[in-house]
């Protein structure tokens, strides 16, 4: 059994990580900590975990955590891992870290997009980018893994296969993404109070969005020439779910026959990824409503000879594959075992 701590464990994703890892067969979760909530049950802050445990939140207290965790979850703000992270790695626990502070790998990418100076730069080199199916064999031997965003994972696992095909140009892409409530986390503001965002459609940070580096990133690293994207997110009426439409233009004529090969090629064995592009049915492409709750990310595509666009559609539960079951789906690889271990459930319907 390995011993698992949470930081952060009262928000979204830490609420989200619990109701996985309590039913994870190979481990056991030791420690939940909580600045606000320390003493309180579990359950009262996420009651969908009533009956389930009986565990309370703990204060953050480093030499706990590494007397009782081999591997701490982080599952804090941005720019608050940066400093926490060092620390318990310099205890050998290994961390997964849910933030965006050790995701990329040039610093200054944090002064252009996050507003601050990266404390701690010579550790990106070391953090591996937790998307196991571009960087699995590395996840494995990691001692941190820094898992992507939720805008990101949908970004890049819809844009890789045809990427790495070459098949369209690297600086015309614009992701359109449609993204639910709980995105924001668990702290209220004014923009996601019921009455201001309930039945509404509203754009937010439509350029210079802080998932573009990552998703630059990754996709240069895979088409070895730099990849430049637009990205634009809206806000709507879902609590949980992503789907990103990707408008790219081919450098040449393509065929559906090349995209299912360049898909199959890379996600044909991928445990969590489905090629979703059916005549039948209700969701004939991907739709976050068919993957909430589960470590699915929904890939389907589109030819529009009208205009010469390859769109590509990419659906995921932002707290599930685009976060906490990601995680998992990290631990089990570190821990080497099955990685759809603990993971592997289907989404509702109707719902
Ligand atoms: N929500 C998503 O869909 C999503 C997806 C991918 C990644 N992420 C990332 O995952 C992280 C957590 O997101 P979330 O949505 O769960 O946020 P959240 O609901 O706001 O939860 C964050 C938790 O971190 C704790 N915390 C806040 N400041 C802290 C500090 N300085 N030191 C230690 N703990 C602190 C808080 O607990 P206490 O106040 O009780 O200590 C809070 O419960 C963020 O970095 C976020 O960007 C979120």
């Amino acid at each position: 059994m390995m011993r698992i701590g949470i930081i952060g464990g009262t928000g979204y994703v830490g609420g989200e990580l619990l109701r996985l890892l309590l039913l994870h067969p190979h481990v056991e979760i030791a420690m939940v900590t909580s600045r606000q909530s320390a003493g309180e049950y579990v359950f009262n802050v996420h009651p969908n975990l009533r009956g389930l445990t009986q565990l309370k939140f703990v204060p953050q207290d480093i030499s706990e955590l590494q007397k009782n965790c081999d591997l701490v979850f982080t599952a804090t703000p941005h720019g608050d891992s940066v400093n926490l992270v060092p620390e318990l790695l310099s205890t050998g626990i290994k961390v997964i870290d849910l933030s965006a502070d050790f995701r990329l790998k040039n610093p200054a990418d944090y002064e252009a997009y996050y507003g601050w100076q990266h404390a701690h730069p010579e550790m990106l080199k070391e953090a591996v980018y937790g998307l196991p199916e571009l960087h699995r064999e590395e996840i494995k031997g990691a001692s941190l893994v820094a898992c992507p965003g939720c805008m990101a994972t949908s970004a890049i696992l819809g844009l890789a296969p045809i990427i790495k095909a070459g098949l369209v140009d690297t600086d015309k892409i614009i992701v359109d993404l449609k993204v639910g409530s709980s995105g924001g986390g668990s702290k209220p503001t004014s923009a996601s109070h019921h009455p201001e965002r309930f039945s509404g459609v509203r754009p937010y940070q439509v350029t210079m969005h802080r998932h573009i580096p990552e998703v630059e990133q990754e996709l240069s690293l895979l088409s070895g020439q730099h990849v430049k994207i637009g990205f634009t997110p809206h806000a709507v009426n879902m609590v949980r779910g992503i789907l990103a439409t990707i408008h790219t233009y081919p450098k040449q004529q393509i065929t559906s026959k090349d995209l299912w090969k360049a898909l199959r090629g890379m996600y044909g064995t991928e445990p969590f990824v489905r090629l979703v592009k059916y005549q039948k049915g209700p969701c004939q492409l991907p739709d976050p409503k068919v993957v909430v709750g589960t470590n699915f990310c929904d890939v389907g595509f589109e030819i529009d000879e009208h205009t010469n666009r390859l769109l590509m559609f990419s659906a995921i539960d932002n707290m599930c594959k685009g976060a906490s079951g990601q995680g998992v789906q990290c631990l089990n690889l570190l821990m080497g075992i099955d990685e759809t271990m603990g993971l592997k459930s289907a989404g509702f319907h109707p719902m």
